[in-house]
């Protein structure tokens, strides 16, 4: 039975929700919010891990295998971070198609902090970039100040993301934060609510996938005579070391993390975070790092698929702190709308998959070759497909607006 309270709460969250409602089953957004989620911790882990790490081999550059770990490091980090913030917007829409109450009320509660997360972001890019210029051989210590202040400038990046998620799905306490006492706080500057271990558990996350990331670094490049074995080797050993305690690390904060959630034991995908966590754990204390030579692939998969699982259990949280207060996803109001789901879906899936498909397998391709790459017969066709499918997009676009636009001219 729901307390009064509660029912009030239920109310007036459902009452917060688009009035318009949505032009497709909340499910369809729910699994694509959760979807891209894990595409964007994925590049979120190799930017905080990344990061980490060239500033941990930078520290031993004196041997030239570790200044090249450093410089390498330096570079993946610059890349993901563009994939993690283009990745983030996905779910940023996701998240406020089926739960807009919820995340608006939490990011006006902290708004002062919403707003200087797009200054830090840049603020922080900055100082990597310059870092990323820097990082020459014979570089000088004091080059380390740039990567310093961008780890903790993305690290607080990752605080707001948080703080964000962790006030959303506590909307009985929302009054008291806005008005403690009955006095109307319109500041913006507080944060409210957060978990320290959930917080700490993406790091560990972080240095777990940016070892599993250097496992399969590894393999990639081993038939290039420029990646010579001694340098590939500790590559392999680091990625290993890193992989462990990450591991090791997210187990033991995800068991304190989820120790803190209400009936924790009834979501299934908290069990099965666990099992997929000490499991790959287990994996990785078996062993030597040699062992895993040609392995490093099968390992970024699996840690593709735990990744998953997490951003699961995240969702099973969040429902399992808002059903009970009568806040259910599945009940938003649909007013189905074909036509422009069908478009986004053939845009995304055709558009973007075609053109994604030519740059990775381009990419893929280049990076095993040693100077210059020339491209085969099927990267050079779906060249040709993605530049005639974009073109055709573009005609599309243009000519509904024309036709509209000219039916409507009087
Ligand atoms: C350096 C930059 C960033 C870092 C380190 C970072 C890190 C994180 C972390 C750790 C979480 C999980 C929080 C939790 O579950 O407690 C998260 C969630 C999220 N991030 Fe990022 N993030 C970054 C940039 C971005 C950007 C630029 C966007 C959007 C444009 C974004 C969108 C999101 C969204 C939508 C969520 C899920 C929110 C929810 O529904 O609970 N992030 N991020």
């Amino acid at each position: 039975m729901q307390t009064a309270p509660h029912a009030d709460l239920g109310t007036f969250l459902n009452v917060l929700r688009d009035p318009a409602g949505i032009p497709a089953p909340p499910v369809l957004f729910q699994w694509l919010m959760v979807l891209t989620w894990a595409l964007h911790i994925l590049f979120v882990n190799l930017v905080l891990g990344g990061g980490t790490l060239a500033i941990a081999a930078f520290l031993r550059r004196k041997d030239p295998l570790w200044g090249r770990l450093s410089r390498a490091m330096t570079q993946v980090t610059k890349i993901a971070l563009s994939l993690a913030i283009v990745l983030g917007v996905a779910p940023l829409l996701f998240t406020q198609v089926i739960y807009d109450p919820m995340w608006y009320a939490s990011n006006v509660l902290s708004a002062a902090w919403v707003m200087g997360f797009i200054y830090a972001l840049g603020l922080g890019y900055t100082c990597w970039f310059v870092f990323s210029f820097r990082n020459k051989e014979g570089a000088s210590a004091g080059e380390l100040l740039w990567a310093i202040a961008a780890i903790l400038l993305f690290a607080l990046n990752g605080f707001v993301m948080h703080v964000l998620s962790i006030q959303s799905i506590l909307p009985a306490k929302w009054l008291e934060w806005y008005a403690p006492q009955g006095i109307p706080d319109m500041s913006g500057l507080k944060v409210h609510a957060f978990s320290l271990p959930r917080f700490l558990f993406f790091f560990a996350a972080a240095a777990a996938g940016i070892g599993i990331f250097l496992l399969a670094y590894a393999d990639y490049f081993r038939l290039r005579s420029d990646f010579p074995a001694p340098y590939r080797e500790l590559c392999r050993r680091i990625g290993w070391q890193w992989a462990r305690w990450g591991f090791l690390g997210q187990v033991v904060l995800a068991i304190t993390w989820f120790a803190g959630v209400e009936k924790a034991a009834a979501h299934p995908f908290l069990w099965m975070t666990m099992i997929a966590l000490l499991s790959l754990l287990i994996l990785l204390w078996r062993g030597k790092p040699e062992a895993f030579a040609g392995k490093g692939y099968l390992y970024q998969g699996l840690f593709v698929v735990s990744t998953l699982v997490v951003g699961i259990a995240r969702e099973e949280i969040r429902l399992g702190a808002l059903l009970p207060l009568g806040y259910d996803p599945m009940s938003y109001k649909v007013n189905l709308d074909l036509a422009s789901t069908l478009l986004f879906f053939t845009t995304f899936l055709g558009v973007g998959g075609l053109a994604l498909a030519f740059l990775i397998a381009m990419l893929w391709q280049a990076g095993k070759v040693e100077g210059p790459y020339v491209a085969g017969k099927t990267v050079a066709r779906l060249s040709d497909f993605a530049l005639a499918i974009v073109l055709t997009w573009i005609a599309i676009f243009f000519g509904v607006g024309l036709f509209v636009w000219l039916r409507n001219f009087h």
